[in-house]
């Protein structure tokens, strides 16, 4: 028996559909009452599945700690308390800066269940990083571990609303003055907590995207959010009730929360995390292991399973698997032929993005694959690309245009904070685009073709020339520089750094390698180059801008196209 051939059909599920379909599903609608911590965690327990896990979790070494849904519920209940006690109040960012440990996902829940807006940033960030976005953010708190303490300790003089640095592994003896010990498991369990009366569009996320331009960009998410991505994470990832779920991504991205956090657990499914970097042989034994049957993944990962062939895939029993799934880059047609071989089942391409909150384009179980194709517009989303001379919709299938999406499903963005102006930048004629090209077939499958921007996509995630060239400038050798994308057979992009020096440096291997550490060291190893050209000039436009896309076609091998507006060198 299969249980994809019971599932309804792509069209069946579009027609006649309605968000209140969630909605009924949540008992929650945009006025009223609704809560991500508490539907994730509360709900779930009034529904029988108390004792359910919810949280399966496996560190690096192997070890392991499993919490049900009752825990998550008394455990967020706890944390939420906590931060009352600091005095942290409803609509205050809260930062949680740690890698994938329990706190972090409990954390999360506790931060929406006492009003607070939640803030998780990746723990590999350096302290340049993590200053830009608590600064624009106006975080009031943080929390964090000892082996991250250091970062924030180096710049909290320069982030004056930062009131609480909480560190959940530390005794009290071991911190400096104005920081807090938080020790999950000594503290007394709550058992009841008044949740904050949040309605629908009470703010609850906050996640930081980059962009071409200017300083990364927090996209501000709501309570109502949940809709979307309670159903999304019901239909796309096709979780059912006994699944074992694991999606690899950090809470640091947006995939970690939407469908690492919010997704399975208000659908009360078991999920897995292992708080460890790629490793195939320990990938394949940890599926193995726990019985995994949904995985949603991302490209870059799957090439590095490709990388080691299917040979290792069938020392494994992945028995277990019925769904795979992927986002963060487009998915190649190889790929998903690679992944029928390997695991008897085809990886399933999801297109969303930091500010749709929830996957918007998408094969769905059960609906025939294009490999290559993102697939079709989930029900309730109108997606359409547009002519981006007039951002009007494109009427010829295959031509290409600009992704653009019609506002108003529960989980979009509904503002940057602290900078209007990008938000309103991002809306043409009605709608709202995503940043990125694609065709549209005859059977209105979606073909991705490119970012329309300067970003930079390494494994899935954005990174913005801008933080890139500002920590560059901050060496005392460079005078200019330019960050562009530069192929890569697995991270499809990564960094490639063009730089002029100040008179007295010279550009050899060790000053190279000097400047690449700088960067890692301030920002993160994604966004560190991966190579750095010293150059006598870098090309500009008459007004003096510094034009990328000439020195990313170099790198890429394509024509450098209208070069009218540059400065003859
Ligand atoms: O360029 C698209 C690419 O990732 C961008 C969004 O990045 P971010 O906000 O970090 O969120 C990623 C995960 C939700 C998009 O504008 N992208 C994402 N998914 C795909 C993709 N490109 C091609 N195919 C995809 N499936």
């Amino acid at each position: 028996m299969s249980a994809v051939m019971t599932l309804p059909t792509y069209e069946e599920r579009v027609a006649g559909f309605d968000w209140a379909l969630s909605e009924e599903e949540l008992g929650v609608s945009r006025e009223g009452r609704v809560n991500i911590g508490w539907h994730c965690s509360d709900r779930i327990c009034d529904q029988g599945r108390a004792q359910a896990p919810a949280l399966i979790w496996e560190d690096f070494a192997g070890a392991g700690r499993v919490y049900t849904f009752n825990d998550l519920r008394v455990l967020s209940n706890t944390i939420a308390r906590f931060l009352q006690s600091l005095d942290v109040a409803p609509g205050e960012r809260v930062c949680l800066f740690m890698d994938r440990i329990p706190e972090l996902y409990i954390g999360f829940l506790g931060i929406l269940k006492m009003g607070a807006i939640a803030q998780p940033l990746f723990s590999a960030f350096g302290e340049d990083s993590l200053w830009t976005r608590l600064e624009n953010a106006g975080t009031t708190a943080i929390i964090t571990q000892k082996k991250h303490v250091h970062k924030v300790r180096k710049i909290r003089d320069r982030l004056p609303a930062l009131k609480h640095v909480i560190v959940v592994d530390a005794a009290s003896a071991t911190l400096q003055p104005g920081e807090t010990a938080m020790a999950l498991d000594a503290l007394p369990r709550v058992e009841r907590f008044a949740v904050y009366p949040s309605t629908g569009e009470t703010p609850s996320v906050l996640h930081y995207t980059s962009g071409t331009t200017g300083q990364p960009k927090g996209a501000q998410h709501v309570h109502y959010s949940l809709v979307s991505q309670y159903l999304t994470a019901k239909w796309v990832l096709d979780l059912q009730p006994g699944d074992i779920y694991w999606c690899n991504a950090d809470p640091g991205w947006v995939t970690g929360t939407s469908y690492g956090i919010i997704g399975p657990w208000s659908n009360g499914i078991t999920q897995v995390v292992l708080d460890s970097g790629f490793n195939t042989e320990r990938w394949y034994a940890f599926v193995a292991k726990h019985r995994v049957t949904v995985w949603y993944s991302a490209p870059t990962a799957i090439r590095l399973l490709m990388r080691d062939g299917t040979e290792m895939a069938k020392r494994h029993d992945l028995s277990s698997l019925r769904h795979l799934a992927s986002v963060g880059e487009p998915l190649n047609a190889e790929a998903v032929i690679w992944s029928k071989e390997a695991f008897g089942l085809p990886f399933h391409d999801t297109f969303w993005q930091t500010e749709t909150g929830c996957i918007v384009i998408t094969n769905f179980p059960g609906m025939p694959i294009k490999p290559g194709s993102m697939g079709k517009p989930f029900p309730g989303i109108k997606a359409t690309v547009l002519d981006p001379r007039t951002f009007e919709p494109v009427t010829t299938p295959g031509s290409v245009g600009l992704i653009a999406l019609r506002p108003g499903w529960p989980s979009m963005v509904r503002s940057y904070w602290n900078n209007p102006g990008g938000y309103a930048n991002k809306f043409r004629n009605g709608w709202y685009l995503c940043g990125d090209r694609a065709s549209v077939d005859t059977d209105g499958y979606f073909w991705f073709v490119g970012r329309d921007d300067d970003v930079i996509n390494t494994g899935g995630h954005l990174v913005g020339p801008f933080e890139i060239e500002s920590a560059l400038l901050e060496h005392p050798a460079v005078a200019e520089s330019a960050a562009v994308a530069k192929p890569d057979p697995v991270n499809m992009e990564v960094v490639k750094a063009f730089v002029t020096l100040k008179p007295g440096y010279r550009g050899d291997a060790d000053l190279e390698l000097e400047i690449m550490n700088y960067v890692r060291k301030r920002l993160s190893p994604l966004a560190m180059p991966q190579e750095i050209e010293f150059v006598a000039s870098l090309p500009k436009t008459r007004s003096g801008k510094i034009v990328r896309r000439v020195l990313r076609a170099k790198e890429w091998g394509e024509p450098v196209g209208d070069t009218s507006t540059l400065m003859d060198e």
